[in-house]
């Protein structure tokens, strides 16, 4: 398999970027899909009509990504976390969250290397999605750092909420809404108070990066909508009517998902948290 995989992987990663910037020109010049209408028929969640929701059971597999626990959550995943292959996970998520197929692609196949595993013909459980610095890293919005909670699928509730009331936008009917700039905030505000408080601290100029496109996905997947977000990563559940707020035929290209990446991470300011971070690591209590 060493010398075949090497040999894909490299015309896979040729390729990827040119296959992305012509899926963001097709976007421009196809018609959006119509609202009530992102979902694509035949797939769960057409029509806003989302497959049950019920929380995981003793035993279920579950990570530190909301988005996918959410999918596991309703069944669009297996209920159980377990045995998901790479290739399901692609088409899954494209269908349910619009995310452009280079995209959907390109994601399950850095998990299967990080993973040592085969993109086409192995599975994973969600928790092994959880190694620290393959894709999780430490300053997260919604988990405290693995050195604190080795279960990374557990949400820490106070990030959570400080996160929800953090917004300062609004939409046209006075909806609360995250702005870019919040997500900046917040991750200046966590990257300098986990830097301070956790003796194990690391965080690479990649797991930066890794970290504005989660913080991204909440902009841009889910329009930055609290509401809606609430459900998400407090519930991990997808509300009754959702779909993505991504309306483009070819979903979210990595080329316009790097804009708002860049923006966010542009806007991060660590230092400005530098206060807060040593108050925190005097007081030794849990960062909040
Ligand atoms: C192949 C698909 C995906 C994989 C392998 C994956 C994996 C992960 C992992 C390992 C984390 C933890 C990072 C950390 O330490 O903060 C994470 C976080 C996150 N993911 Fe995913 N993810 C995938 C798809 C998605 C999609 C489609 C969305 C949104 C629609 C999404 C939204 C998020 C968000 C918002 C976080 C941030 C959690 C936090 O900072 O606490 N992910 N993902
Ligand atoms: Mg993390």
């Amino acid at each position: 398999m060493g010398f075949f995989s090497s040999v894909s992987n490299f015309f896979f990663d040729c390729g990827i970027l040119p296959w992305d910037v012509l899926l963001t020109l097709l976007n421009l010049v196809r018609r959006k899909r119509r609202i009530g209408h992102v979902t694509p028929e035949g797939h769960p969640g057409y029509g806003g009509h989302w497959p049950e929701f019920r929380p995981p059971q003793e035993g279920d597999s579950r990570c530190s990504c909301p988005a996918l626990n959410a999918m596991a959550n309703h069944g669009i995943l297996p209920r159980s976390g377990r045995d998901i292959s790479f290739v399901e996970l692609n088409h899954h998520i494209r269908a349910t969250y619009n995310f452009g197929p280079s995209f959907c692609s390109f994601v399950p196949h850095y998990a299967a290397r990080m993973l040592k595993r085969n993109y086409n013909m192995d599975t994973f459980n969600l928790a092994d999605l959880d190694l620290h610095n393959g894709i999780e890293h430490d300053a997260s919005l919604f988990r405290l750092d693995t050195a604190l909670e080795p279960d990374q699928s557990a949400k820490h509730i106070p990030f959570i909420e400080e996160l929800l009331e953090s917004a300062t936008g609004k939409d046209e009917k006075g909806n609360d809404i995250l702005t870019t700039k919040d997500l900046s905030r917040i991750l200046g505000k966590r990257r300098a108070v986990a830097r301070a408080t956790n003796s194990e601290f690391s965080l690479s100029f990649f797991h930066k990066v890794f970290g504005s496109s989660n913080s991204s996905t909440l902009l841009t997947i889910f329009g930055g909508r609290v509401d809606d977000l609430r459900s998400i990563v407090l519930h991990e559940r997808i509300p009754e009517g959702w779909e993505s707020r991504i309306r483009q035929p070819y979903g979210l290209t990595m080329t316009n998902f790097n804009k708002t990446v860049l923006t966010v991470e542009l806007g991060v300011r660590e230092k400005d948290w530098e206060e807060v971070a040593q108050d925190a690591a005097r007081s030794r209590v849990t960062p909040v």
